[in-house]
């Protein structure tokens, strides 16, 4: 179906949704079992297992995958996976689980959303999590921060899934076999995917288009799973991707999707994470900028570069495109970077994200060096109708 893509990671897509049949048997078969209520972060890893965006994992991950990517980036079956997708408990709970059995996970109005088979439960290590896979314990951090608020007990088995949440973006929410078909029939083999949880401001864009220039097509897919508080809402980012890409972008050469993932903030070790969840989604290619995935001050602004060095790369499969820090530069009268670029910084037009926040707060429209005007627009729009 999709000939001449790259393969998914471990060869083929693991679907985990339930079947039609299988559903109604499930449903039923539910009723019967303890419930383990789960919240948007589990619902979105749940989302991701049913869809395959997660290939090869059938599940939550039980103690040897857990401890292999906590350790060493690498699934028990040898596979490169650098970011633990799993479902914790209090101990309380644990003790009234066997292992063996089935549970129901709901959400929390109690729809039943996946059935889980316990092949495991054990304890874990919460700070030797953070540590290797955030490096650092620093509760603020907000990847950290959620490993520290989780139970106290993992539990390992895979899941069966039996709903897909409320489809929100629903024509940009391509399942990685729909992805698939879509470049297939673009005839697109070299397809480039771009992680975002930001509006595109002109450095997005410009690697963007610098990827571009060399591969068939690009995937603008941005993350609309859970982001920290003042990360710009998914809704008012999709608005600016759409006018972005109307006005100035090869409608033919781009195709807007949406990853349903949780962010992690974990930098390095999450920029491996996009790339292979990308790899399911049929790209080849994967754009790693400055800090991708970064927050605050943890990480160095390339060590989202640095990491691939420590994979086989025939195992990631998927090849990332690097770009250093981009700016417009007003003596080469275009955009740049450090590379490409001879002048002094003063001609570099570079804002920060508060004064970017304060000046669309103000109502007013950042410099088009930076930004194109209609992104602007709507940024400026949904900074005075915020809602409640
Ligand atoms: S991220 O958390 O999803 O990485 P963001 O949406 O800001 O945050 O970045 C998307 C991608 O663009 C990442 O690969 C990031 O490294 C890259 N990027 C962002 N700003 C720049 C910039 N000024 N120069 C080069 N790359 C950038």
């Amino acid at each position: 179906m999709t000939e001449g893509l790259i393969a998914p990671h471990g060869g083929e897509l693991i679907i985990n949704m339930a079947a039609e049949a299988e559903r109604a048997e499930l449903q039923e078969h539910a009723k019967s079992l303890s419930q383990i209520v789960i919240g948007s972060r589990q619902l979105a890893d749940l989302e991701m297992l049913a869809i395959g965006a997660y290939s090869p994992l059938g599940g939550f991950m039980t103690r040897e995958d857990y401890l292999g990517v906590v350790n060493d980036m690498h699934l028990s079956n040898g596979l490169p996976w650098s970011v633990p997708i799993t479902l914790s408990v209090t101990s309380a709970q644990a003790e009234q689980i066997k292992v063996g059995q089935q549970v129901a996970l709901v959400d929390t109005d109690g729809v039943v959303q996946a059935v889980m088979t316990v092949e495991e439960k054990y304890g874990y290590d919460k700070a030797l999590e953070a540590r290797k896979v955030y490096r650092t314990e620093d509760e603020a951090h907000p990847g950290v921060k959620v490993v520290y608020q989780q139970g106290e007990v993992l539990l390992g088995g895979p899941v069966r899934v039996l709903a897909l949440q409320p489809q929100v973006f629903a024509e940009h929410r391509h399942t990685p076999s729909q992805a698939r078909a879509l470049f297939a029939e673009r005839g697109w083999k070299r397809v480039v995917g771009f992680q975002t949880r930001n509006p595109v401001h002109r450095a997005h864009e410009y690697i963007q288009k610098c990827a571009l220039e060399t591969v068939d097509g690009l995937l603008l897919h941005p993350l609309v799973g859970d982001t920290k508080g003042d990360d710009i809402p998914a809704d008012v980012r999709m608005q600016c991707y759409e006018v972005l890409l109307a006005n100035y972008y090869p409608a033919n050469r781009v195709i807007l999707g949406v990853l349903p993932a949780a962010m992690r903030y974990a930098g390095p070790r999450e920029a491996i994470f996009h790339a292979l969840m990308r790899k399911n989604y049929g790209c080849s290619h994967f754009i790693v900028g400055r800090d991708h995935a970064g927050v605050g001050n943890y990480y160095g602004t390339y060590d989202a570069h640095y990491i691939f060095a420590e994979f086989d790369a025939a195992k990631l499969g998927i090849t990332p495109m690097f770009f250093d820090h981009t700016f417009f530069c007003r003596t080469c009268d275009a955009m740049a970077s450090a590379k490409t670029c001879p002048h002094s910084s003063d001609q570099h037009v570079t804002l920060s994200g508060t004064k970017v926040r304060q000046m669309l707060q103000a109502g007013e429209i950042p410099p088009r060096e930076f930004s194109r005007p209609e992104v602007a627009q709507v940024l400026i729009a949904a900074m005075r109708n915020p809602r409640a």
